[in-house]
């Protein structure tokens, strides 16, 4: 008799592992069936995020960080350092080693948990009595059956026509989080999230970076302001970033990549590089899933087609993540994964979409919540904004690095926080003030009487807030 589950989650990333915890959590008889494999075959949960996306890209950001200030930045504290060399093999080791780490972290988790873990592909079988039967392919073949199904399938880089990746000399996120030596030259096509890390880690480490992006503005969903400052830091840095540009053609061999291409002024161009990073967004992921047995519907950019509380049009399936609509970030997938173990047990379970934090892990940082000053505009909303700039933090004129600012944007009559922008040190971690006082629909007061430790580099948060009714004390 095949084994028989209350919920089996499809695929072991941070949205499928976190939903089959909870469901655990929660008292259900509970599977997760992942397929990632590690470099010797063995399991790697996590998916994308934990393999090749947020851990291994934030390790090389790390390194190739402490790279930078050892070079060019330790002498300003007075620490003379001559001779800096890198060791990109060790570099790597370590980020393969965090890693693991996380796979590891994951698998005990399961066995913390009591959540079943196979490791294979999971696909539809067939429906049958009220339940779903469940196509296991690992090392062996098994069928099981589940009450419930959440599908966290996750998603797939995006390839240029003509051009499709090979991970030698046109790269992914994967290969570009394992080039072997730093290239003289490389090339970067969307300058979007993963084009600027991943060249920003690049050229850290000693790579000319060329970014071409399709789009005439630069970071066209962040706040301009915002956009505008890390443009200018980005700059600085030597990190070329060219706008408006139509991609002709790609062509790669053993030396090199040459990319044709129109620019802004309907000039030809050819960019050669000796590697090619394409990060142009990502494809849902629904291969091997075998969607077609059971009548699983897709939407028209090949999503699962889910409601808003991640219903697919199947009883008892649900569907989470970068495999659904919404943005493609690994605390989105936790969030919903949550959610749906919650409304499988009859709870409600809820994910505020307008509270979702993004992050740019760059130097500067770059981290937002809410709406956006030209949203807001766009909207006709009559808004105040209040901005303070990291110039005048005393923490941060301590760290040795004032760019930036925190910027806040709240309603002209009510003062409630429509929106936090931040560009500056740690904006990751100071982006998290600001989701907790928008989820409980702060206003801009209420921040800016809340005592903030001093010296912090939050206290430019509290100034930001104090600027929306122009009251800085220190600016
Ligand atoms: P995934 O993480 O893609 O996991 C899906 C899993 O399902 C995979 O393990 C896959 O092998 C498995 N699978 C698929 N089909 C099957 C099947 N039929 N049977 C069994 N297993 C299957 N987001 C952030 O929030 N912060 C970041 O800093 C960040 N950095 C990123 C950096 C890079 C370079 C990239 C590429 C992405 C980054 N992201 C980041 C995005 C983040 O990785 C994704 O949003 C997140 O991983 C989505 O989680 P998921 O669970 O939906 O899917
Ligand atoms: P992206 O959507 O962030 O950026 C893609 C960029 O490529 C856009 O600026 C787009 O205009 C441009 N583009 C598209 N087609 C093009 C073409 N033909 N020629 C030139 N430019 C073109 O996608 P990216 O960087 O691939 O990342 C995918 C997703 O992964 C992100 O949207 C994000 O959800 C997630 N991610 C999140 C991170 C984080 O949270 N820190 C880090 C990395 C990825």
């Amino acid at each position: 008799m095949s084994k028989s589950f209350d919920v089996v989650v499809i695929g072991g990333g941070p949205g499928g592992y976190i939903a089959a915890i909870r469901a655990a959590q929660l008292g259900f008889n509970t599977a997760c069936i992942d397929e990632w494999k590690n470099s010797k075959g063995g399991p790697a949960p996590g998916g994308t995020c934990t393999n090749v996306g947020c851990i291994p890209s934030k390790a090389l950001l790390q390194s190739s960080e402490h790279v930078e200030q050892a070079q060019h930045h330790f002498a300003d504290h007075g620490i003379n350092l001559s001779g800096v060399q890198v060791d990109l093999a060790k570099m790597l080791a370590r980020k393969d080693t965090v890693v693991k780490q996380n796979n590891d972290g994951i698998l005990y988790l399961f066995k913390k948990n009591k959540v079943t873990f196979f490791h294979g592909r999971g696909s539809f079988a067939a429906a049958k009595d009220g339940a779903y039967e469940i196509r296991v392919a690992g090392a062996a073949e098994e069928t099981i059956t589940a009450k419930h199904v959440i599908l966290a399938t996750g998603s797939n880089p995006r390839a240029l026509p003509g051009a499709a990746f090979d991970e030698e000399r046109i790269l992914s996120n994967d290969g570009a989080l394992r080039i072997g030596g730093v290239p003289k030259k490389l090339g970067v096509i969307g300058s979007g999230v993963i084009g600027l890390e991943m060249g920003s880690v690049w050229r850290r480490l000693g790579a000319e970076v060329v970014v071409l992006e399709a789009l005439p503005t630069f970071l066209g969903a962040v706040d301009e302001q915002i956009a505008k400052e890390a443009a200018r830091a980005f700059k600085k840095q030597g990190l070329k970033i060219e706008l408006g540009v139509k991609i002709a053609e790609v062509k790669a061999n053993a030396d090199g990549v040459a990319v044709s291409y129109t620019d802004s002024n309907g000039g030809a161009q050819i960019l050669e590089c000796d590697r090619l990073i394409v990060s142009i967004g990502r494809v849902p992921n629904t291969i091997g899933l075998n969607g077609e047995a059971v009548g699983l519907k897709l939407d028209d950019r090949g999503a699962i087609a889910v409601d808003d509380d991640c219903r697919t049009n199947l009883p008892n399936v649900w569907a989470v993540g970068d495999v659904v609509r919404g943005p493609m970030l690994a605390h989105k997938a936790e969030e919903e994964g949550v959610a749906v173990a919650e409304r499988i047990a009859g709870q409600h379970g809820h994910v505020n979409f307008n509270t979702i934090p993004w992050v740019i892990y760059t130097s500067p940082e770059i981290a937002w919540v809410g709406q956006t000053e030209q949203q807001l505009k766009a909207a006709g909303r009559a808004y105040k904004a209040g901005t303070f700039p990291f110039s005048a933090n005393g923490r941060a004129r301590a760290l040795g690095d004032t760019t930036g600012m925190v910027k806040f944007l709240a309603d002209a009559k009510t003062d409630e926080i429509l929106g936090v922008h931040i560009v500056g040190p740690y904006a990751s971690e100071l982006i998290s003030e600001a989701v907790v006082a928008m989820e409980f629909k702060a206003s801009a007061e209420d921040i800016a009487r809340i005592c903030h430790a001093h010296p912090s580099l939050s206290e430019a948060t509290k100034e930001a807030a104090l600027a929306v009714d122009k009251r800085t004390l220190n600016f």
